[in-house]
C-alpha cells in the first residue's frame, strides 16, 4: 500500500537496501517503497532480487557485498539511474549451521567476516566519499543482531561478527557526525526467515522456535513489519540527531 503524498516519511530518498530479495531486506525495501523512497535492490541472488525489485518497483542491482568492485558498481549504478543516494541499509548477513565452536570451519568463520563484517567496511569505504564529497547528509543502517549485545551458545562467530559491526557502527558514528553523517544498527530478536533454521540448528518449525522465543518477554519472534518499520524511524528525518545506537527490535529479550 502506498501512503498519500502529504504522509510518506521517506518522500525524495534513495535508499540502497542489500540482501531485499528476503527476508527481513525484502521487509525493508518494501516499507521503504510504500514511504516514498526510491530503493535500489542490491542482491547476491539474482531471481530473488529481481522478483523483489518487480514486485516493489525498485530497481535490482545484481550485488555481492564482500566486493569493493560490486560496491563501486552498486554506487554508479545507483547514481546513473537515481542521481542520488541517502541511504544504505547493510542488511544481507549470513551464519553457519548452530554447533559447538569446537566444530567451526576456516570456511564459516571466513564466510562471517566477509559477509557480516567486511561488507560494512566496504560499504562505508566506498560510500563514505560520495557523501563528502557532494557535501551531503549520509545515513548508514546496519542490521546487527541481538546476538552482538546477548550472545547464543553455538553461534560463536556469528555473535562476534555481530559485535564488530556494532563497535565500528559506534566508531564511524562520532568520526561522521560532524559530517552529519549517520550510523546506526538496528538489532533483531530470532525471526523467521531464510537464516532460521541457521540459527536453530534444525529446521524453522514453531516448535523448534519455542526454546529460542521462550527468552523473549514479549513472547514471539521478529516479523519483517518489526524491523523495516525502525528501520524506517532511522532512515527518516524524525532521527536526524540519532547516531551510533543498537536499536534493539526483540521484545525485550536483552533487557
Ligand atoms: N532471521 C533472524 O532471526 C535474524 C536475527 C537477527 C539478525 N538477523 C540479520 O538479518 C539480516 C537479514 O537476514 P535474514 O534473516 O532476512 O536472512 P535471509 O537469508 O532471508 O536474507 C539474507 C539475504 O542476503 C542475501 N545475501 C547473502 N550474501 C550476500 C552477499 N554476499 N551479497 C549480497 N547479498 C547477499 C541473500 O541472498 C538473502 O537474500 C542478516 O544480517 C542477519 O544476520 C537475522
Amino acid at each position: 500500500m502506498t501512503l498519500p503524498n502529504s504522509s510518506r516519511r521517506l518522500d525524495g530518498k534513495v535508499a540502497i537496501v542489500t540482501g531485499a530479495g528476503s527476508g527481513f531486506g525484502y521487509g525493508i525495501a518494501k516499507k521503504f517503497t510504500e514511504e516514498g523512497a526510491k530503493v535500489i535492490v542490491a542482491e547476491l541472488s539474482k531471481e530473488s532480487g529481481e522478483k523483489a525489485a518487480s514486485e516493489l518497483d525498485a530497481k535490482f542491482v545484481l550485488t555481492d557485498v564482500t566486493s569493493r568492485e560490486s560496491w563501486q558498481s552498486l554506487l554508479q549504478a545507483t547514481l546513473d539511474t537515481y542521481r542520488q543516494l541517502d541511504i544504505v541499509v547493510n542488511n544481507a548477513g549470513t551464519t553457519y549451521h548452530n554447533k559447538p565452536t569446537g566444530d567451526v570451519t576456516d570456511a564459516d568463520f571466513d564466510m562471517c567476516m566477509n559477509v557480516n563484517v567486511k561488507s560494512i567496511y566496504l560499504s562505508a569505504n566506498v560510500i563514505v566519499p560520495y557523501f563528502e564529497q557532494n557535501n551531503r547528509p549520509g545515513n548508514f543502517i546496519q542490521i546487527s543482531s541481538t546476538a552482538a549485545l546477548r550472545p547464543r551458545p553455538g553461534l560463536t562467530w556469528y555473535n562476534a561478527s555481530k559485535a564488530a559491526v556494532g563497535i565500528a557502527n559506534k566508531s564511524m558514528a562520532v568520526e561522521y557526525g560532524p559530517k552529519n553523517i549517520r550510523f546506526n544498527c538496528v538489532c533483531p530478536v530470532v525471526g523467521s526467515t531464510g537464516l532460521t533454521h541457521l540459527f536453530l540448528g534444525k529446521p524453522d518449525t514453531e516448535e523448534n522456535r519455542a526454546g529460542f522465543v521462550s527468552t523473549v518477554p514479549m513472547g514471539r519472534p521478529s516479523t519483517p513489519s518489526d524491523i523495516a518499520n525502525a528501520c524506517c524511524y532511522l532512515a527518516s528525518d524524525e532521527a536526524n540527531f540519532i547516531t551510533g545506537v543498537n536499536l534493539e527490535v526483540d521484545g525485550g529479550r536483552c533487557v
